[in-house]
């Protein structure tokens, strides 16, 4: 029971007072979910200041820049673990023993081919489409092959879907390049590692012994790593919401890929590779900066600003240094990123971004390392989903292993009051 109360005072009406509850970390948080006894409804478009749900994966201080996931920092995570591992522990609560990461690697390994009528099912799509069109029916469409654990209420059948969804999202991503390709797809290989059996799907082919870059394996890892979970942002609260009505997972999950595709979310990844591409050389950088303060104007810096994070998005800079390392490595002299610095240091520099503190998000520099990886532009959000999935998965199975309800606002109804029906021939 909360010990704080919080007293709402609404005029020509008795006060009402409501519990707040004190989170182990973050602000304190009013329950409004009385409120609707005494006729009354709180109003939050974008929900700004709703918190829906109690959660104990992912922790976000927005104002510090601060990631944790199950208490771990987003820093140390990507610098000492590697995805499966962090998979696990946003699953199951803590980090793996050996064994237990031992058995878990071995299990995803075992789930990661795809049902061989599945693979039919790309050719109904054409081959210029959007492989984020094309990851949305695919992942909805898994829920017509695996039947045998479907049962959202029994533990066992949530823990299959989980492992399920983590093992096939890399070899379905893959096939969703291969097909725009006119390539064949590649079956995983399970003598490698996640992130090195996915570089070996997209870039192998069937006629020779696919050579895979220890350095690009461990940047796509980490990028892995990076996009694993946030909070309840667009799509996972979209997951959350679809699975509160008893929807099976994959459905889940497909409705969550759709809400990411969005530039606003997932889709930015793209969009600021589009953006630098636009933008060209480091002399048309004031010219955009002057646009995206234009009010009347409606473009946007992308992969700059986010709702909870008004300082530094700590995987940006994790991001940024990944970035470096991974160009040197690989000797690449990309303008893009000189770009990508320029732009950054005017913005940072600029009253505008500093008053809106508006700081480079995750986003930012991710497409210029997929770039340097190989990785074509229009697969970067599908990356995204990739690596998303477990967060999806941790949060939907949290929500269902608890007590939950229907996800189901209200609004502030501004319509027309009651009215009679007028007959066709007497409208005016
Ligand atoms: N460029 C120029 N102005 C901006 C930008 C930007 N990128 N982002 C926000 N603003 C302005 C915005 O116009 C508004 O100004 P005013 O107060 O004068 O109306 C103010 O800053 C607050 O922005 P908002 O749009 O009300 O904030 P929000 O919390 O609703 O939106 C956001 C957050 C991420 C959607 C937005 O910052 C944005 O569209 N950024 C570009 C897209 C992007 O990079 N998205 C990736 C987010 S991180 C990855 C992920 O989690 O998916």
């Amino acid at each position: 029971m909360s010990k704080k109360k919080a007293t709402l005072s609404v005029e020509g009406r008795e006060d009402i007072e409501l519990p707040v509850y004190e989170p182990t970390l973050g602000q304190d948080v009013v329950d409004v979910t009385g409120l609707t006894a005494q006729g009354l409804f709180t109003y939050d478009p974008g929900f700004q200041s709703t918190g829906a749900c109690e959660s104990r994966i992912t922790f976000i201080d927005g104002a510090k820049g601060k990631l944790l996931h199950r208490g771990y920092s987003i820093e140390e995570l990507a610098a000492k673990s590697d995805y499966l591992e962090v998979s696990y522990l946003l699953l199951y609560g803590e980090l793996p023993t050996e064994e237990q990461k031992e058995t878990f690697v071995n299990t995803v390994k075992n789930h990661t081919m795809v049902h061989e009528q599945l693979r039919v099912f790309f050719n109904g799509f054409r081959r210029d489409a959007h492989p984020m069109a094309i990851m949305c029916g695919v992942v909805g469409a898994l829920s017509a092959f695996y039947h045998d654990s479907l049962d959202i209420h029994d533990a066992r059948h949530r823990e299959v879907t989980a492992l399920r969804l983590i093992a096939k999202m890399p070899t379905i991503a893959a096939m969703c390049y291969k097909y725009a390709q006119g390539q064949p797809f590649m079956y995983p290989r399970n003598d490698l590692d996640y992130a090195e059996n996915f570089l070996h799907m997209m870039f192998g082919v069937p006629c020779e012994e696919t050579k895979i870059s220890p350095t690009l394996a461990r940047a796509m890892d980490r990028i892995f790593i990076l996009h694993a979970d946030h909070e309840q942002n667009a799509s996972t609260s979209t997951v959350r919401l679809a699975g509160s009505s008893g929807a099976n997972p994959f459905a889940c999950i497909a409705a969550g890929i759709s809400a990411l595709w969005g530039p606003a979310h997932g889709g930015a990844n793209e969009a600021v590779l589009n953006m630098l591409e636009e933008i060209g050389e480091p002399a048309n950088v004031e010219k955009f900066i002057d646009r995206a303060k234009d009010k009347n104007d409606p473009f946007k810096l992308m992969g700059f600003g986010h709702r909870v994070y008004k300082n530094y998005d700590p995987r940006a800079t994790v991001m940024r240094e990944s970035c470096h390392e991974v160009l040197n490595e690989l000797g690449v002299q990309d303008p893009k990123l000189e770009l990508a610095m320029k732009l950054e240091e005017i913005a940072l520099n600029d009253p505008y971004f500093k008053e809106k503190k508006l700081f480079p998000n995750v986003d930012f520099y991710s497409g210029i390392i997929l770039s340097a990886i190989g990785i074509p532009t229009s697969m970067f959000t599908v990356i995204f989903a990739l690596s998303r999935t477990v967060g999806w998965v941790a949060h939907w199975n949290e929500m269902i292993s608890n007590t939950y309800k229907i996800g189901r606002p209200r609004q502030l109804y501004t319509g027309q009051t009651e009215r009679e029906f007028v007959p066709l021939k007497e409208r005016k």
